[in-house]
Formats: structure tokens, C-alpha cells, sequence
């Protein structure tokens, strides 16, 4: 599993590093895959509901409603008509991707098998609307669906009555099937955007609109497309005559054509087993433990930074339990914790510069404890060569490890939101390096979501705890980097390396005492 798990990280590093180039790492709309779903669902969703007003639902005269909706309101109706099947497409395109990729960033295993699980039968769902809406324009492509699933569930041990007997000629056809279709083709999509919401259910902030550059520029080629290259209906069904030649949309009808040369009740087992295994993914194998974040009340004032960076909706403030004279007090939800560091970096006693007591914060990781890390952050100041001292806080996924050339000191953590801005101070301010590094996953797309974003806030002074304003920026670079790409990582690095080399060795501001 995890060589085909790097396999597609690889590929989708490559697609996504030449897509920066169109697009920049922020609109990448490989970042927003998700939140892409969304926005065609709501296309879709719309588009839908104004085909209704004009849409006949009994099977007579469903074909000459959309026949109307396409020729003789083409200027709105035929335009929607359109957006609905182009954005129906651009769902299942988006959707495959977003499951192939969160596979290829193992954002499934462990606590994160959440949204797997539940992403899992959206795909379901989102089949049985597309192939329900083919079967409402009553064209000959209508016919070849309605008898050929008929005929596909008649495998199935379900129905006393084999349910193809409905369409052998026109004489056997009633409107008993057609209301059914219809009736799943509104209440299907309703039933997925709750379960679309309960994907979400676990994310704080959960990213459900793309940004507007890339949401208008999807709409302007959605538009666009539909009006260059209208959907249309094919022949009125017949029963008594067999289709000829159809148009196909293989993107929801893939399946029908290996109905030809695979039984039905083969493809359903094949089917069956495909969302079997999607199903179990998240423990293939299962994931590592780690330990999940812990709260001091001693350092804790229950300010809520905690509360509101946790990517992953973990903390709630509760009401104050030891007596100290604050109102609230972090408390850490353990099934929700992803042990990502981005609280700690949220909290105001998470400093290095503290001497009177032992560097305890409020909240932190017990497998990366802050005190360790300004160990670490000291240790590392006296590894330096010759050349510009480059101290280097990395996140474990964007690929930058100790290996990497030059005499960088790469110290790594869950998440690069995890680094309290303090530290580049202290760093700094000591003259332990002549310049630091904060080096996360591309810009907009952190592996625990928002690690990325709060340390470009906290690092600008938008967000608390940001970085004091004594702090030299020519000597902080923030890097988003791709994990495969090596070339780039070194690139970023040397280029600092260079930009430091002009200017004057970084000296302590004060006593190295404790330092
Ligand atoms: C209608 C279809 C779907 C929509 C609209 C959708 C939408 C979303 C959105 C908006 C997010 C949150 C992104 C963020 O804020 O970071 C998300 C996350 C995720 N989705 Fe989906 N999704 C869909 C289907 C699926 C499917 C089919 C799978 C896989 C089987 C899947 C797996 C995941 C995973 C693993 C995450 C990330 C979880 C994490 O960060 O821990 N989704 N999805
Ligand atoms: S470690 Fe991450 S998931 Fe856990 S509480 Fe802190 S911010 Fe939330
Ligand atoms: S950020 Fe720190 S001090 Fe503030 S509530 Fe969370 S744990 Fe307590």
C-alpha cells in the first residue's frame, strides 16, 4: 500500500508543481479539490432545481419538456441544462481525485478515518443521481439505461418480479417507474449534502468554497462550454425499437458497456468488493499511535488561542476546574486529536524565553515537548560550518530532513504551525543562527490544514501569537515546498543562503547566559 501511496504522491506532486505555475500554489486547484466538490454540487443543485419548474414528471411528456428546456428557453433553461450535466461531470472528476489524492497524503489512517469513511458512499450516491438523471430525459440513451439496470438488479435476488418485464414494449411501460427515478433523483442529492456535511464534521473551518478565482473561472468555463456545446437529448425513447448508435457519458455510465461482456451479478460482486476494500483503507495497516496533546493548568489562562487554531475541531474550553481566577481552561477531545502540534503554537506560554520556571506551556505534545525543542533549537547552534548559520524548523511532510546538503541544522516537527513565533526571536535574539527557516507544505495545502496558514499570519502580525516586530525579516524565510521535490527544496535553501551571505554575521542582542 505505501508504494502505491508514494507512486501517486509522486504523480501528484508533478501535476501540482506544474500547475503552480498557472495557478500559484494558493488557487492550485489541486488544494481545493474538496471544496471544488462543493461549489459543482451547488452548480448542480441549483441548475437543478429551476429544470424542475419546466420539467414534466410523468413519462408521456418528460421528453418534450426537455425539449423545450433545450430548444425553446436555450437562453436560460438550455444553458441550466447544461450546467447540470457539465458540473454532474466535473463532480465525479473532482471527487476521484480528491479520494486518490487524500490517499496518496494518508489522511486516512489513524483519527483520520473519519472523513474516509464517510467520503466512501458519497461515491454511491453520487452514481445513482447521474444515472437516475440520464433516465428522466426519456431519449433512446434513457432507454438503453432503463432496460440495461433493470436487467443489472434483476441479478439481484431482490425483486419477486423481474423488474425488466416494465419496459419489454410500450404497452408494459407505466408511470409507477418513472415517479420512482424521479423521486430518487430529488431526494438522493438531499440525503448527500447531509452526509457531505457530516464529512466535515471533524474539521474546524472546513474548506467548502473554493476561492473566487478559481470559483469564477470555473463558472466562466462552465458557461462557457455549455454554450459552445449545448447538452441535447437523442431520439424519443421507443420501446418497440431498439437504440442505435448513443451518445455516451463515460463518466457516469463507464460501468453499462462491461455489462456486454460481464455478467450482472459478476459486476455487482466486483462493485461490491471495490467498496469493501475502499472501506477498510484507513487500517491498511493501521496507523501509529501518538500520543495526543495534554494540558497544564498551571500555564494555561484559558485565552482560547488553542480553541480557535485547532484544525480539527479537538478542544473545547471548558469551565475552569482547579480554582485559579480565570473563566475557562482548555480541554482536549482524545478521539479528535491528531497530535499536530498547531495549539502549541498557538499558546502564549509556549516560549523559549522563559527562566523563572521550566519551559511547561499551556498545552503541548508530549512526544515533542517544548523544552526539547529549545534544546534542540541551542544544540543545534553549535553544529554550524563556516558559512551562513541556517537553522531550519521543518514539518515532517514537506520533506526537508537533516539529509539535506550544505551544514543547514534541520530540527522537524508534526506541523510547521507548531513552532511558537518566539522561538525565531530567541534564535535570532541569541545569535544562535543568522537566519531561520520555517519550512511547510505548499501554500495553502498543509498536511494538517491550517498549519501553513496561521504561521504565515502569526509570521505577518495578523494572528496571535505573532512575531515581534525587533525581529530582522531579511533573516526569517518562510518556504512551501512540495515533498517530493528535492531540486526545489535545495533551490530555497541555497537561495537563502546566498541572501545572508550579504549581510553581517548575526550577533547575540543579549546575555547567552541562558541561552
Ligand atoms: C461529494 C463528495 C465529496 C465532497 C464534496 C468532499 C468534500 C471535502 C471537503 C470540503 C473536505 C475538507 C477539506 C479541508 O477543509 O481541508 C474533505 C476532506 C476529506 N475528504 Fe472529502 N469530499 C467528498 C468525497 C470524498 C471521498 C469519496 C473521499 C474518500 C473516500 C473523501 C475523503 C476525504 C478525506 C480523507 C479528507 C481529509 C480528511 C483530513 O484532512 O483528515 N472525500 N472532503
Ligand atoms: S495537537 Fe492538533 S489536533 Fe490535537 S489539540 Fe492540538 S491542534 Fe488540535
Ligand atoms: S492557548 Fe494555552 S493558555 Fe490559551 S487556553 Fe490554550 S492551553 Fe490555555
Amino acid at each position: 500500500m505505501s508504494v502505491l501511496k508514494r507512486l501517486f504522491r509522486i504523480l501528484f506532486d508533478r501535476a501540482e508543481a506544474f500547475f503552480d505555475l498557472a495557478f500559484g500554489q494558493r488557487l492550485n486547484p489541486f488544494a481545493w479539490l474538496g471544496a471544488l466538490g462543493w461549489y459543482f454540487f451547488w452548480i448542480v443543485f441549483g441548475s437543478g432545481v429551476y429544470l424542475y419548474i419546466f420539467f414534466d414528471t410523468g413519462v408521456t411528456d418528460a421528453y418534450a419538456s426537455v425539449e423545450y428546456i433545450t430548444h425553446d428557453q436555450w437562453y436560460l433553461a438550455g444553458v441550466m441544462r447544461s450546467l447540470h450535466r457539465y458540473a454532474s461531470d466535473a463532480l465525479v472528476v473532482v471527487v476521484v481525485l480528491h479520494l486518490l489524492r487524500e490517499f496518496s497524503l494518508d489522511r486516512l489512517r489513524g483519527k483520520r478515518f473519519f472523513a474516509w469513511i464517510t467520503g466512501v458512499p458519497s461515491i454511491f450516491f453520487i452514481y445513482i443521481c447521474g444515472i437516475s438523471g440520464y433516465w428522466l430525459v426519456w431519449d433512446q440513451l434513457a432507454q438503453y439505461i432503463a432496460i440495461a439496470t433493470a436487467e443489472w438488479l434483476d441479478a439481484l435476488p431482490l425483486f419477486a418480479e423481474p423488474i425488466a418485464n416494465n419496459f419489454l414494449n410500450s404497452s408494459t411501460l407505466g408511470d409507477r417507474f418513472f415517479t420512482l427515478m424521479v423521486f430518487i433523483h430529488i431526494f438522493v442529492p438531499l440525503f448527500m449534502l447531509l452526509l457531505m456535511w457530516v464529512h466535515i464534521q471533524r474539521h474546524a473551518r472546513a474548506r467548502v468554497n473554493p476561492p473566487k478565482p478559481l470559483a469564477t473561472g470555473t463558472a466562466i468555463m462552465l458557461v462557457a462550454l455549455s454554450l459552445m456545446h449545448p447538452a441535447v437529448s437523442q431520439a424519443p425513447a421507443d420501446l418497440d425499437v431498439v437504440p442505435g448508435e448513443l451518445g455516451f457519458d463515460w463518466f457516469y455510465l463507464a460501468a453499462y458497456p462491461l455489462l456486454d461482456v460481464v455478467p450482472g451479478g459478476q459486476l455487482w460482486l466486483v462493485i461490491a468488493a471495490g467498496f469493501m476494500i475502499l472501506a477498510i483503507m484507513p487500517w491498511l495497516p493501521p496507523a501509529k499511535p501518538s500520543l495526543p496533546a495534554v494540558v497544564s493548568l498551571d500555564n494555561c489562562n484559558g485565552c482560547g488561542r488553542c480553541f480557535d487554531d485547532c484544525p480539527f475541531a479537538a478542544i473545547t474550553m471548558v469551565p475552569r476546574s482547579d480554582g485559579q481566577d480565570y473563566d475557562s481552561e482548555a480541554a482536549v477531545n482524545l478521539d479528535n486529536c491528531l497530535s499536530c502540534g498547531l495549539c502549541v503554537g498557538a499558546c502564549p506560554t509556549a516560549t523559549p524565553f522563559r527562566r523563572a520556571t521550566a519551559v511547561v506551556p499551556g498545552i503541548e505534545l508530549p512526544d515533542h515537548p517544548i523544552a526539547k525543542l529549545r534544546e534542540n533549537t541551542v544544540a543545534a547552534s553549535g553544529r554550524f560550518g563556516d558559512g551562513p548559520r541556517v537553522l531550519v524548523y521543518a514539518c515532517a511532510s514537506c520533506g526537508m530532513d537533516s539529509t539535506d546538503p550544505e551544514d543547514a541544522q534541520v530540527l522537524t516537527m508534526p506541523c510547521i504551525g507548531m513552532l511558537p513565533p518566539s522561538f525565531v526571536d530567541f534564535a535570532l535574539s541569541r545569535g544562535l543562527a543568522d537566519g531561520v527557516v520555517l519550512a511547510g507544505c505548499a501554500s495553502g495545502d498543509c498536511y494538517y490544514r491550517l498549519g501553513d496558514t496561521w504561521t504565515s499570519q502569526r509570521l505577518n502580525g495578523e494572528r496571535d501569537p505573532y512575531l515581534r516586530d525587533r525581529v530582522d525579516r531579511a533573516r526569517v524565510r518562510h518556504v512551501h515546498l512540495r515533498a517530493t521535490s528535492a531540486r526545489h527544496r535545495h533551490r530555497r535553501l541555497g537561495d537563502f543562503r546566498a541572501a545572508l551571505a550579504e549581510l553581517p554575521r548575526n550577533e547575540p542582542k543579549r546575555s547567552r547566559q541562558d541561552a
